[in-house]
């Protein structure tokens, strides 16, 4: 494994296309993940949003993966019992060690013949080895003009993500 240092070495990893990452999960919504009112808990979705980039991330990297962090979420529509959910995520942009994941959730509703958008989300998730070293992440190629959006998008976001971290440390000391 390469470590954290090792973008440079000519032997390093080469980039792999947004494609390879791309990863789809379903799940049908069943009584124990609901409210009392047969509504989907958004702690279950989260877990499921987890998932779905944690394994977009596992693919690009081929390697252990921790999530450092979820962006904001909203929940657009409600889902009940009975409905499908569907969650398709791919790697945004890779930096040093980390990565952003988009997680896109819609909700099916085979009776209905309807499909709805219920939540997007961005996730960070960090490669680490075995032992729970950091290691670098071959980097990403967007192709299609939606991966080179996202990319880009991805810059910023990260740039936000940071500026509000700093706030954060800043307000704890
Ligand atoms: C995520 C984690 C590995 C970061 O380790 P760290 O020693 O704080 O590392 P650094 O601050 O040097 O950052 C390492 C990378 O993570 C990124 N990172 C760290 N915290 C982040 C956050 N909150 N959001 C997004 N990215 C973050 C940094 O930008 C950096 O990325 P880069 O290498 O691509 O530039 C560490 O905090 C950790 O292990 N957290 C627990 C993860 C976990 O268990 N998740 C499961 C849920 S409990």
């Amino acid at each position: 494994m390469q470590s954290v240092n090792d973008r440079d070495n000519a032997n390093f990893t080469e980039p792999r296309p947004v494609r390879d990452s791309i990863s789809e999960m379903s799940e049908i919504v069943l009584p124990n993940d609901a409210n009392p009112l047969n509504a989907l808990l958004g702690g279950r979705l989260m877990h499921w949003i987890d998932l779905a980039g944690a394994m977009a991330a596992h693919r690009h990297a081929r390697a252990y993966v921790v999530t450092a962090s979820i962006d904001h979420l909203d929940f657009l529509v409600p889902v009940r019992v009975g409905d499908f959910v569907i969650l398709r995520s791919s790697v945004n942009r890779v930096f040093q060690t980390s990565m952003e994941v988009g997680v896109k959730v819609w909700v099916e509703n085979y009776r209905a013949e309807k499909r709805h958008h219920v939540s997007s989300a961005y996730l960070t998730f960090v490669a680490i080895d075995a032992a729970g070293n950091r290691i670098v992440v071959p980097l990403v190629v967007p192709e299609t003009e939606d991966e080179k959006r996202r990319y880009e998008g991805a810059a910023r976001r990260r740039e936000i993500r940071q500026a509000e971290s700093a706030l954060r440390s800043g307000k704890r000391s």
